[in-house]
């Protein structure tokens, strides 16, 4: 939530904020803005200046105010920038970062990501001592305790090193001021923050993926440490001043992973990188005989005696998805739990309780709270992420990354397959550390697990072939004049009934809900009629007979079904409208690992419903992709 950069050094600045802030967009797009430092000369003894440009709205309204500045920006050298998800006051130019106070030398300026939990009470201080506010946002308190203490003649780290010990609340900040046109002085508490390293320039961001065109060398920010950023030099220092060394890590991403590279969206983008997120995730994790090798996390895998996901969102479906994979092949208890509930619910557990926190950005405060709770317990920690050097990297014992490239799409698509991969590997580690199942059983699953990379090219192919096309345009047809719809599933595929419900109503805004096959019954039935569309993932096996009896009732009371199912399913073709087609190859796939490719379907009905009523999917309203408040 909310994005920011930083840049000194040469005369690439604007041109490498605004790069920044289109790949850190996803995070917010209420409004955005820059400050600039501007070097000073001889007439205003040689102090710099300050100018800036906001915009509400999304980053091409900002980009297309720097036009009209007709080369009053050219040779600065400094600045930050910021792309907003309000929090603390309406979307507005006034609201919109950078947030400034103080005059001449003191004018500073300050870009912030988190909430200020004080700011009311310190407002309050500030208001008494002179200080005119101008937003309703809770950032402006920190430009103007900055300007307080640049105005007493401290140093822009001084300054937001005393600044920052006022502040409750979880932040992200970065300074300039007139005084030291060549400085960017930044620090964090809970929100994320890297240093981005160069050749005679240097960068700051709320994450890697704004600068992967300039750098791939990052230092992190921890909690209660300032970077000051010159050109030429990085410092970092403790609040009270002390040196801090830290070795700077390297990220592999490259810079076109984050471009659209011919593809009209990132979610569809990211939709087909699914086969290569697969792949890259389970490379060196699979031997060639099937068996696992998480030799990363082994240690902590042994006398484990129950499993608590914890998780938000989408990644909280995927560990519904590992419950199902771990209890029926390691036979060990899982419980997954909402972050935001697990995090106040003082939770029971001891030190064989293995506590895996999921999350794609590894910054999702709920997340991180529920970690901390069960820090309490003395739980086991083994996170998931996709994101290296995030956060939760940082609070866990160890961490099974996902390696699926940065994802930019709000809808969280290929972060998911990925997270499935690990956990479904986590499930195969368990099982053979509890030897609950027989080797040869789990050496054929690890074979099967193998395969899907391929079997979602498959799936991909398939329903981007004519066939596949004509599918999915009726399948939206369904979904025309509809006013909510409901998806269903059971076992495995009840979690992806979840997901694919959240992809429709976050991306399309039609009120969409999950549930297991057999609850319709008890309540979702009586919304069904011709405009409420029922999605059905029918299943193999055990599932099949019972989800087809259960999509027949809502048929019988007037349901246009969208069925999920092999291309030759002819049970699925008589009771349905439409048919999202699965490769018949996919007959003999073991259920536990059936999510991984069920979901596509549901990603690409999610697209082209939000296509067809004419939305952004990247940016779908009120959302950000990072959620790192409360
Ligand atoms: C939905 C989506 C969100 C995230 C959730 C958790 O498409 O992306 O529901 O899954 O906000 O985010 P992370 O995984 O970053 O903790």
């Amino acid at each position: 939530m909310c994005g920011i950069v930083g840049y000194v050094g040469g005369e690439r600045c604007v041109g490498v904020l605004m790069e920044g802030l289109r790949h850190l967009e996803y995070r917010g797009y209420d409004s955005a803005g820059l400050a600039l430092t501007l070097p000073g000369d001889e007439a205003n003894g040689y102090h710099g200046t300050l100018d800036f440009v906001k915009r509400v709205g999304q980053l091409k309204n900002l980009a297309g105010a720097l036009e009209e500045t007709n080369g009053r920006l050219s040779g600065v050298k400094a600045g930050v920038g910021h792309t907003r998800w309000a929090t603390h006051g309406r979307p507005s130019e006034t609201n919109a970062h950078p947030h400034t106070s103080g005059e001449g030398e003191a004018a500073v300026a300050v870009v912030h990501n988190g909430i200020i939990e004080n700011h009311a009470e310190l407002r309050a201080g500030l208001e008494a001592r002179g200080h005119a506010f101008v937003s309703e946002t809770d950032t402006e308190v920190i430009a103007h305790l900055l300007a307080e203490g640049v105005g007493r003649g401290e140093s822009l780290r001084e300054a937001l090193a005393e600044t920052v010990g006022h502040l409750h609340g979880s932040f992200a900040v970065a300074a300039v001021c007139a005084a030291e046109p060549d400085t960017i002085a930044a620090a964090r508490h809970q929100s994320p923050l890297v240093v981005g390293l160069g050749e005679g320039e240097n960068y700051v961001a709320s994450t890697v993926q704004a600068l992967l065109g300039n750098t791939h060398e990052f230092l992190v920010v921890e909690n209660g440490e300032i970077a000051v950023l010159t050109g030429g030099s990085v410092e970092l220092s403790t609040l009270e001043g002390e040196p801090v060394e830290r070795e700077p890590f390297e990220v592999e991403w490259d810079a076109e992973a984050v471009e659209l590279g011919g593809y009209e969206s990132y979610m569809l983008k990211e939709i087909h990188e699914q086969p290569a997120a697969l792949g890259a995730t389970l490379s060196g994790r699979l031997r060639p005989d099937g068996s696992v090798d998480l030799s990363e996390v082994d240690e902590l895998l042994s006398g484990v005696e129950r499993v608590v996901m914890v998780a938000c969102g989408t990644a909280y479906h995927a560990g519904l998805v590992a419950k199902h994979a771990i209890e029926s092949l390691a036979r060990v208890p899982v419980e997954v739990v909402v972050a935001s509930e697990y995090r106040y619910a003082d939770p029971i557990g001891d030190g064989n309780t293995l506590v895996v926190p999921i999350s794609q950005s590894g910054e999702t405060s709920d997340t991180l709270a529920a970690v901390e709770a069960a820090r309490g317990f003395g739980g086991r920690v083994l996170a998931v992420t996709n994101t290296q050097g995030s956060l939760i990297t940082r609070e866990a014992d160890a961490v099974l990354l996902t390696k699926a490239g940065p994802e930019i799409g709000v809808a969280a698509t290929k972060t998911f397959l990925a997270q499935l991969a690990v956990l479904e590997l986590l499930a195969l580690g368990l099982a053979r550390t509890r030897e609950s199942l027989p080797e040869e059983h789990l050496l054929g699953l690890g074979h099967e697990l193998r395969r899907m990379p391929e079997r979602v090219q498959e799936t991909l192919e398939l329903l981007g072939s004519e066939a596949g096309n004509a599918a999915i345009a009726a399948a939206v047809k369904v979904f025309e004049g509809a006013r909510c719809s409901l998806f269903l599933g059971r076992g495995p595929s009840h979690p992806v009934a979840l997901e694919g419900a959240l992809k429709l109503k976050e991306i399309s805004y039609l009120p969409s809900e999950g549930y297991p096959a057999g609850e319709m019954k008890h309540g979702p039935i009586a919304l069904v009629d011709e405009y409420c569309p029922v999605v059905a993932l029918l299943g193999e096996g055990v599932y099949r007979e019972k989800t087809i009896s259960n999509v027949e009732e809502t048929v019988a009371r007037g349901a246009r079904v969208v069925a999920v199912a092999r291309e030759g399913d002819s049970e699925a073709r008589r009771m349905a409208a439409a048919t999202l087609p699965l490769p018949e190859s996919l007959a003999g796939m073991p259920e536990v690992l059936s999510p991984i490719v069920r979901t596509v379907p549901l990603q690409l009905l999610a697209y082209h419903v939000a296509r067809d009523r004419g939305l952004d999917v990247d940016k779908p309203r009120n959302l950000a992709k990072s959620v790192t408040v409360e």
